[in-house]
């Protein structure tokens, strides 16, 4: 089988759709989600393909909105993020141009897109997965496509993968999928609600990256012996999430969690050249939660690839986590409507 790109997908997932838009702007919200099983390594660096299931929970009303809109007689695409417009040639900008010449009508058709992160930057989170579902959605938007929540979910992975689980909202499973063109790589949501969850986010650091999860993950997938045990860490981990997220048992799901982040990025000090996100910041906040655990609060944490903490507690500890961590920022992932 010939070696397949992303265009090749695209044009599988919109076979019979007109590419040109039939209104005059699409727009569109995805939440932001925090993975409690990750997604770590990809079978297929192209099509965003996991080695894989991972699970997610959405962060609420933190995300992106955005709005496409053609932009006729145009030389670029023009892209805004937050009120401010982005240069072309910014990896922010080329990462939405790169997206929007999978769908464009023709290659001299030019967009306008104006995307807003209701993730305060502050708060170190990342926004590619937010940010190019809320793409997917609204050029989906743009052209009338009515796609299926599950192309979508494939749509968006093109984008970036963890993108696959923030076209949903809530707790969400991304299925790693077999087929070599990913169409059984989708994600779905699951049924549960968990109003008295809360998530706290940990500012460490916001300054970029030093590498990015992308090159993390294959660095870590061809050179860490640790990588070896990964899958089987999380057939275990997602079973025992699905478990706990099913008969409401907080302690597991928060001490599930908190050792699955651990063990991705203890497959990153596996690694050569060695991958460690952490600050000493990030250690100091860690063990400030397992103090807290020692004197009895139901507090865990999980991270990404970066140095910030993201807190796991119920509604009930709030005061006691917020005098602990000032400043910290609470998320309620289930909010009443
Ligand atoms: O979607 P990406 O390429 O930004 O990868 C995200 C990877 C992690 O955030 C570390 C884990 C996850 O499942 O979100």
């Amino acid at each position: 089988m010939p070696t397949l790109h992303k265009a090749d997908i695209v044009r599988q997932l919109l076979e019979g759709r007109p590419r040109l838009p039939c209104r005059q702007e699409g727009r569109a919200f995805a939440p932001s989600n925090i993975a409690l099983c990750k997604y770590w390594g990809k079978r297929n660096d192209e099509l965003n393909l996991p080695v894989t299931d991972s699970l997610s929970v959405s962060l609420g009303e933190l995300g992106t909105t955005t709005v496409v809109a053609p932009l006729p007689d145009a030389p670029t695409d023009v892209v805004r993020l937050n009120g401010t417009p982005v240069p072309a040639r910014s990896k922010f900008a080329r990462g939405v141009t790169g997206f929007l010449d999978l769908v464009r009508p023709a290659p001299d058709f030019r967009y306008h897109v104006d995307t807003v992160n209701t993730v305060p930057t502050a708060a170190g989170l990342a926004s590619s997965a937010s940010g190019f579902a809320a793409l997917a959605l609204a050029v989906n938007d743009l052209c009338g496509w009515e796609l299926s929540d599950r192309a979508l979910s494939i749509l968006a992975r093109l984008g970036s993968g963890s993108a696959a689980r923030s076209v949903y909202t809530g707790f969400v499973q991304w299925h790693a999928g077999a087929a070599e063109d990913g169409m059984d790589s989708f994600a779905e949501p699951l049924p549960h609600l968990w109003p008295a969850l809360r998530i706290g986010l940990v500012k460490v650091s916001t300054a970029p990256k030093d590498i990015s999860s992308r090159e993390a993950m294959k660095v870590v997938r061809h050179t860490s012996a640790l990588y070896e045990t990964w899958p089987v860490k999380v057939a275990h981990d997602l079973a025992v999430v699905l478990g706990a997220i099913e008969s409401g048992d907080f302690g597991l799901l928060g001490q599930t969690a908190e050792s699955n982040a651990l063990t991705m990025h203890a497959t990153g000090l596996g690694a050569w050249p060695p991958i460690l996100f952490w600050l000493p910041e990030s250690v100091a906040a860690m063990h400030k939660v397992w103090a807290l655990r020692e004197t009895g609060h139901a507090l865990y944490f999980t991270m990404d690839a970066g140095p910030n903490l993201k807190l796991l507690f119920l509604e009930d500890a709030q005061p006691a986590i917020t005098d602990a961590f000032p400043g910290l920022e609470v998320v309620t992932p289930f909010p009443a409507t």
